[in-house]
């Protein structure tokens, strides 16, 4: 009688540890599999959409598309960067002693999560090490761009 009620108490203890000893490794892969296909998706969207432009290496087009290579706008800061993607670029820049007189589209049809990715994307690739971008962060920006 002694033994059973001790298993009874024991057993939800030792379900609930197996879950945990579970659940724990999984929950981070599940984080590392999120900033890898982070990085997956915005790769897509850059092929699909800023490619064109500024070309599979980054580099742009001179005198017509900028370089998205180390430039303040990219590693700098991010309410900018989002704004840009957003709303279109038409300043008259001065990039690595280049002028840029040409305009970006807006891309505001794209996703929060989408705009995420491809600014995370260009923010890792090409050279750049800069953080990385949530769609929670794409959603504050676009909410005060309205
Ligand atoms: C139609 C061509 C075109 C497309 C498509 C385009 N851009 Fe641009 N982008 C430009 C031009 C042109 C400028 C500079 C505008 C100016 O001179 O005022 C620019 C500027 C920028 C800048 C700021 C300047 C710099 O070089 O750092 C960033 C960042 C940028 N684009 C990122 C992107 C991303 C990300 C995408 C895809 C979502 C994209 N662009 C799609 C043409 C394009």
């Amino acid at each position: 009688m002694k033994i059973k009620t001790t298993a009874l108490l024991l057993s939800p203890l030792l379900f609930f540890n197996c879950l945990y000893a579970q659940v724990k490794p999984v929950k981070k892969t599940v984080h590392h599999a999120t900033a890898a296909s982070s990085m997956a998706r915005g790769k897509i969207v850059y092929t699909s959409i800023c490619l064109a432009c500024h070309m599979a290496d980054g580099g742009g087009v001179p005198s017509l598309n900028p370089p998205i290579t180390g430039t303040e706008y990219v590693l700098g800061d991010k309410t900018r960067l989002i704004k840009i993607v957003l709303n279109g670029f038409k300043e008259d820049v001065e990039i690595n002693g280049q002028k840029f007189s040409n305009s970006m589209t807006p891309h505001s049809d794209l996703k929060d999560q989408q705009i995420a990715d491809v600014l995370t994307y260009v923010r890792k690739s090409f050279g750049n090490k800069a953080s990385t971008i949530t769609a929670a962060e794409v959603k504050k920006v676009r909410a005060l761009n309205k």
